[in-house]
């Protein structure tokens, strides 16, 4: 059932292309540039005049809403708030019927997410469901949605779960981004054949991945990891290093790449491998900048970047290329080195991969 692989976070690791096809079939129209999301048809007219849209949900799944958060505002200009669930169920938080609420579930069973989505349907928000799993609680208690139908992930640790996420959240940016009337249209044109490549994309990256099996060899004795993002690329940055705590059990920080002076910069020496995320052409120069500050403490870098950026990839100790995308749609393909790395680092550790410790496929409980 592991169809050949050592492990199922392996297995849906390299399923990723199938998985985000599976996502995007008769939803993308690379003839009209147009999308369809069956799902929420029905409530499109209130999403197109809705003032704010607050994002709810846990873990990975969050990370996928923080991604959102730049597409909605970047492609539909709506105000986003993301909130962890948990957090949201237990503040004050002011919602009420002009309100969106979007929750974002694999398992569709969370308890904070089901809670923070009763919250807001009991002060009249519209809600809004973004689960794998069909037919669950999440799925059914909302007021509309859409599947990822990324196929059952059974490791502990979310993998295609994660873009395929993106990919429904993407797709939904351009489309009310196109309903609200403020997405240029080549640029959504270019945006949704981009959407169409990603598969493809995704596949080059995995067929080209033998590599980050040394790279693993080599860090895998490090105590802690630093992992450094910018917009996009900074809930990246976060699930690398969620990715790399959950499985391998080695102590990991994601930050917005411009922070690290505000502390993390004190913890950087020759044991400290810095994680880079340099797949944002607009924030390239900024990076680079973060990157040399690493490196004149003596800081370790291992860079996630375009192929193209031999800027980047000269300062780097260890490199792994991205085929060039929108800036926009990368964590899609950003994601996956990082998925890999937390992957073989766990393995040469001897961690049980599928289920690591204290962890469970489902928080059902508080
Ligand atoms: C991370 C992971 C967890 C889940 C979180 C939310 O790899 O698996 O952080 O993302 O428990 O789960 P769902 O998406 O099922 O609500």
């Amino acid at each position: 059932e592991k169809g050949g692989y050592p492990h199922f976070m392996l297995k849906e690791i390299f399923e990723q292309p199938r998985a985000i096809s599976d996502c995007l079939r008769g939803r993308i129209n690379v003839e009209d540039h147009s999308i369809q999301l069956g799902g929420i048809t029905d409530v499109l007219d209130k999403l197109v005049n809705a003032k704010r849209l607050i994002i709810a949900a846990c873990g990975t799944s969050w990370h996928a809403g923080l991604v959102a958060e730049y597409l909605f505002e970047h492609l539909a200009k709506l105000s986003v708030e993301v909130e962890y669930a948990s957090e949201f169920r237990y503040r004050e938080a002011l919602i009420d019927e002009d309100d969106v609420m979007l929750v974002i579930s694999q398992s569709g069973e969370t308890a904070d997410t089901l809670a923070a989505l009763r919250t807001a349907k009991e002060r009249g928000a519209l809600t809004l469901g973004v689960c794998n799993v069909v037919g669950s609680t999440i799925a059914r208690d909302t007021d509309a949605g859409v599947y990822t139908h990324a196929g059952p992930e059974i490791g502990v640790a979310s993998t295609k779960a994660f873009t395929t996420q993106v990919s429904v959240l993407a797709m939904m940016a351009i489309l009310l981004g196109q309903k609200r009337g403020v997405l240029d249209e080549e640029y959504a044109a270019r945006l949704i054949e981009e959407l169409d490549r990603i598969p493809g994309k995704v596949q080059k990256i995995l067929d080209n991945s033998d590599s980050l099996k040394d790279m693993a060899r080599l860090f895998s004795y490090a105590p802690n990891f630093l992992y450094l993002g910018r917009t996009y690329n900074f809930p990246v940055a976060l699930e690398g290093a969620l990715k790399l705590k959950e499985i391998s059990y080695i102590h990991a920080e994601g930050y917005p790449a411009a922070e690290m002076k505000h502390g993390p910069i004190a913890l950087i020496d020759e044991m400290m491998p810095v994680v880079v995320i340099a797949a944002t052409e607009h924030t390239n120069e900024k990076m680079i900048s973060n990157i040399e500050e690493v490196k004149a403490r003596e800081g370790r870098i291992i860079s996630i970047t375009g192929e193209d950026n031999d800027e980047v990839i000269d300062l780097s100790e260890f490199s792994c290329a991205i085929p060039e995308t929108e800036d926009c749609l990368s964590p899609m393909l950003t994601t996956i080195p990082l998925q890999l790395i937390s992957y073989y680092i766990a393995v040469n550790r001897g961690c049980n991969v599928d289920q690591p410790r204290n962890l469970a496929k489902s928080v059902t409980v508080e």
